[in-house]
């Protein structure tokens, strides 16, 4: 048996390749893991558990870190625990660091870990402390930011991995993390394939886009000004709305309000639109009656039966992870009733034998389906 112990920071830059982290102990270990997804795994007693990361800023992973995120993982499996016994879990980092996701995920299906993933593209500097032994690992943000209405930490139970994050003690909430145009292969589909495909089979009819779980709504707004555009763009002539919604009552009573906190990023980055279709006060956008009259918020949720129908394209965007197959399907079963056809719908990664059964064909370059 091989005891693996806690790395100090010295040790760790040491005894692993500069910007990856691979961590072991056998009680608790608590690792900043900053942007980045993390690979967490524990033996099935508990008394063995792992965390493994980059911070690795460059665009693809090097071969050595590769290599060396392999290597760690080996040695875990060495310690004869077969794959399919392990629990293990995939969090996410930021969007922009997807495809160390990506990567990372190959990773752990070449071991044969099939893990459960939890927030894609969802976080931001987060510090995880895991306790393999309770099979807990928690997660707090190290920078909150108060207008993204989330809460400071999260937790995660690899024991109960299907139930998702529970939010501080709120208990089965999931986290409302969100900005401004955020997944960025939608608008990508919206230009190139949703929009044309609109013009081309109904012009005259109204463009409907529904955003099913906007959080604060920055995602609706997002949509609308991208709709809006590239409708002007293209001389069409249709009417368009985005219906917003979330089960948070309170979010959409902010969403309404379409004030927000932007970081200066956002602002350097969208200033073109934020300018187009409101103002910017330092570090804070407002939007104007002008975009707000294409947007529809009210509360939904979503294992309800849709009540608006004749949907182009519906986007539900970073949910999928907090629920399980069942409820999955059942979403997705009320997406597709909602659309017209063709219908696109984003949900976030699905595996392949609910997709077929829903006869949904999948749209690789856009990570979306289309109900035909
Ligand atoms: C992580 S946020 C994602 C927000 C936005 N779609 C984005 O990607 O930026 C998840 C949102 O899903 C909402 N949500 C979770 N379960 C829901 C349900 N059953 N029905 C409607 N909204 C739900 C939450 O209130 C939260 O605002």
């Amino acid at each position: 048996m091989i005891h693996f112990k806690l790395l100090n920071e010295k040790e760790h830059l040491h005894a692993t390749h500069k910007g990856t982290g691979a961590w072991f102990n056998t009680k608790t270990l608590s690792v900043d893991i900053g942007q980045n997804p993390v690979l967490i795994l524990r033996a099935p007693d508990g008394s063995l558990g792992a965390a493994i990361s980059s911070n690795d800023t460059a665009n693809g992973y090097k071969q050595a870190m590769i290599d060396h995120m392999e290597s760690a993982l080996a040695k875990f499996l060495r310690e004869g625990f077969p794959a399919e016994s392990l629990e293990s879990a995939m969090l996410g980092g930021a969007d922009n660091s997807g495809w160390k996701w990506d990567r990372m995920l190959e990773i752990a299906l070449k071991a044969a870990l099939n893990p459960k993933k939890y927030d894609e593209g969802g976080l931001y500097y987060r510090t995880i402390h895991f306790e393999p032994k309770a099979g807990l690992a928690t997660v707090s943000r190290k920078k909150a930011n108060p207008h993204d209405c989330n809460p400071a930490s999260a937790q995660l139970s690899l024991e109960s991995g299907t139930k998702g994050f529970s939010e501080g003690n709120a208990g089965g909430v999931v986290a409302n993390a969100t900005r401004f145009f955020r997944q960025e292969s939608t608008f990508t589909a919206l230009r190139e394939v949703v929009i044309p495909a609109h013009l081309a089979e109904t012009p005259d009819e109204p463009f409907l886009f529904w955003s099913a779980a906007c959080s604060g709504g920055a995602e609706a707004y997002s949509y609308a000004m991208y709709i809006h555009r590239t409708l002007t763009r293209a001389k069409a002539t249709c009417p368009f709305k985005v219906f917003a919604t979330d089960i948070n009552q309170k979010l959409i009573e902010s969403a309404k309000i379409g004030e927000y906190r932007a970081s200066k990023s956002d602002i350097k980055d969208f200033k073109a639109y934020f300018q187009r279709y409101g103002a910017i006060d330092g570090d804070t956008v407002r939007f104007g009656k002008e975009i707000q009259r294409y947007i529809s918020f009210s509360a939904f949720d979503l294992k309800q039966r849709p009540r608006k129908k004749g949907f182009r394209m519906v986007v539900c965007a970073n949910v999928f992870q907090y629920y399980d197959d069942g409820a999955r399907t059942h979403f997705l079963e009320n997406f597709i009733s909602a659309v017209r056809r063709p219908g696109y719908i984003f949900v976030g990664p699905m595996r392949d034998p609910i997709i077929h059964a829903l006869g949904l064909k999948k749209l690789t370059k856009y990570k979306m389906f289309l109900a035909e």
